[in-house]
């Protein structure tokens, strides 16, 4: 990435900060009408069951499931920044890298404090991370080179910025909660952008074995994300009989859903370096229901 392109990242990170605390109507209440996760994100929407649901367990579920997405979201980027600051320890202070990875982590940091205050403000209680998660989570942060960690990165910014635009072009979503996927999405853009750069450039000079890796970090990763946010306990807080059995369900519901709306920036962006391959398309088809 040319070096002038990092520095007008940089510039506008530092000219036009957008700050949760001023930025995001906090005072604001949730209207009658507001609901908090687009109706079709829902684990449920487009089961039988979803049709026998009362309005208030349908909100429920929703504000349940928003929770769990954004301390997801939370976790995830608290993992990236350790990785991060342990990244830029190896770059001089000057560097043009160094320096775009301070403003992120910056952004980031006030991100997580941003989704901590939102699941407060909703009364949320998000559901841990299971030890699989934790497991995979810290052993891969800890150990993966920096190229398959950015790799990783750009994979679940990719996914949650598609995620975040569903919420921004929701027209009853509880207007707190869509300034907040708004100031998300404008500053991960910047993440985006610079992240993709960097990867691709590493792309480029891998040869066949290392994109076949490259190809299931991303894969990976966005196995990991989809599987936080479907929770049994969920379906025994909004009262359904059966949560075992609307857990199995709704998982496989949840899994196609996915595949159909969130995954076609990755594709692409997988298919730019010739990611897909013998070794790898199967196991994207098999694991992720993608079209590839
Ligand atoms: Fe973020
Ligand atoms: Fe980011």
């Amino acid at each position: 990435m040319e070096t002038e392109e990092i520095e007008r990242l940089i510039k506008i990170s530092r000219e036009r900060p957008l700050l949760p605390e001023t930025y995001i109507p906090w005072r604001l209440e949730p209207e009658a009408e507001d609901i908090f996760l687009p109706e079709f994100l829902t684990s449920l929407h487009g089961l039988d069951i979803y049709d026998t649901l009362t309005p208030s367990q349908k909100l429920e579920l929703g504000r349940h499931e928003l929770v769990q997405v954004i301390a997801s979201y939370a976790w995830g980027e608290c993992l990236f920044c350790l990785f991060m600051t342990r990244h830029i320890l190896t770059l001089p202070l000057a560097n043009v890298e160094h320096r775009f990875l301070l403003r992120e982590l910056i952004e980031e940091f006030r991100h997580q404090e941003m989704f901590g205050q939102m699941i407060r403000k909703l009364g949320g209680n998000p559901i841990r991370q299971t030890g699989i998660h934790k497991f995979f989570g810290e052993l891969s942060n800890k150990y993966l080179p920096a190229d398959y960690l950015f790799m990783g990165s750009v994979s679940v910014e990719l996914v949650t910025d598609v995620y975040g635009n569903y919420w921004r072009k929701s027209t009853n979503i509880f207007p707190a909660l869509k300034k907040m996927f708004d100031l998300h999405n404008f500053e991960e853009a910047r993440h985006i952008i610079f992240t993709k750069s960097l990867v691709k450039t590493h792309a480029a000079n891998a040869g066949y074995i290392k994109r076949t890796l490259y190809s299931y970090v991303i894969l990976f990763n966005i196995l990991f994300v989809r599987t936080m946010y479907v929770k049994k306990e969920i379906y025994e807080r909004i009262g359904l009989k059966n949560p075992d059995k609307v857990y199995k369900i709704a998982a496989k519901n949840f899994k196609s859903k996915f595949s159909k709306t969130c995954l076609k920036d990755i594709i692409e962006f997988v298919d730019e370096w010739k990611g897909f391959n013998l070794l790898t398309r199967w196991a994207w088809r098999w694991i992720l229901n993608a079209k590839v």
